[in-house]
């Protein structure tokens, strides 16, 4: 902690005279998670917070399409994001350009943007979702068959839950991917008594062997009501590091699988960014109000 107290006065200090707020992901390393974030949580919370603030500045610690979602909400506040390299395997996975090719292939059928996209691709959805409200967006739909874009794995997760067909597109998490069936036999079998949580961007077959699965804010609820003694959560592993911090009496089994986009966001940064008000996020009109549109859609599904 020593290393990182003066960024942390800094920050502290640079929140006040700027009247910002930080908005951290859950996979930000605990010495932004607990040390200068305002508000924690997934994307759907992040989003909604977004929504909330009345905040001058956000600061956006996670990715470029959380950074630009909140951008979205608040078209008339500064939002900040630290690194604006911070990207997303999904939301590299899909253009705007395929979503019009979707479009004219599937007359007719609404496709579900998942929030790790680019604002160019929201633009070309009918409504957004996260992982936390994917089931209930695709339902409220009241339809019978949807396109859900860009992670095939969501799909098939969401797909395993719902009547409605589900037909998805190719994009895969560089992180989640790395789970295995395998994998959680082998943990299962070296921790006995393991409780296995995992997210859904992972493989079908990882969520089928898994004891629950959901969005990283799900995963921290189940341990909070659940207290598990010992538990994996299948996911970012800087998630366990902030978990574990308010549970010393759980066993967290971390297998490490690190996002090297949310990794790109440091004390370092955020720093330079509310002394500098650096790298300002900017959406083109035009792709804004199209893009919020489904974003605020997504919001209204309870
Ligand atoms: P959540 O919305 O569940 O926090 O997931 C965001 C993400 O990027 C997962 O990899
Ligand atoms: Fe994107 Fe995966 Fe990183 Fe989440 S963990 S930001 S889905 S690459």
């Amino acid at each position: 902690w020593p290393v990182f107290a003066e960024d942390v006065d800094a920050i502290l200090r640079l929140k006040r005279e700027r009247d910002a707020v930080i908005l951290a992901h859950n996979y930000q390393t605990p010495e932004i998670f607990h040390g200068v974030a305002d508000i924690v949580g997934d994307s759907l919370a992040l989003a909604r917070e977004a929504a909330r603030t009345d905040a001058r500045v956000i600061v956006l610690a996670g990715v470029h399409f959380m950074a630009e979602t909140a951008k979205l909400l608040n078209p008339d506040r500064t939002v900040l994001i630290p690194d604006p390299a911070a990207g997303c395997s999904l939301a590299d996975s899909i253009t705007p350009a395929d979503m019009r090719l979707l479009r004219a292939r599937y007359p007719g059928v609404p496709i579900v943007t998942y929030v790790n996209t680019s604002a160019a691709v929201k633009a070309e959805s009918d409504i957004c979702c996260t992982s936390g409200n994917a089931r209930r967006v695709v339902e409220s739909l009241g339809v019978a068959r949807v396109l859900m874009v860009p992670d095939e794995y969501l799909a098939r997760n969401v797909a395993a839950t719902t009547d409605v067909e589900v037909i998805a597109w190719r994009g895969h998490c560089e992180v989640h991917e790395r789970f295995t069936a395998a994998e959680v036999a082998a943990l299962r079998e070296d921790h006995p008594g393991l409780v296995v949580l995992a997210h859904p961007e992972c493989p079908p077959d990882v969520v089928a062997v898994a004891d629950f699965a959901g969005s990283t804010a799900a995963m921290c609820d189940y341990v909070d009501a659940h207290r598990p003694a010992r538990v994996v959560l299948l996911t970012e592993c800087s998630m366990s590091d902030n978990v574990a911090a308010r549970h010393p009496d759980i066993d967290f089994v971390r297998p490490c699988n690190l996002c090297p986009h949310m990794k790109r966001i440091t004390l370092a940064n955020i720093r330079a960014a509310l002394e500098t008000m650096r790298h300002p996020v900017e959406i083109d009109p035009d792709i804004a109000v199209r893009a919020r549109r489904a974003v605020e859609r997504m919001l209204a599904v309870a």
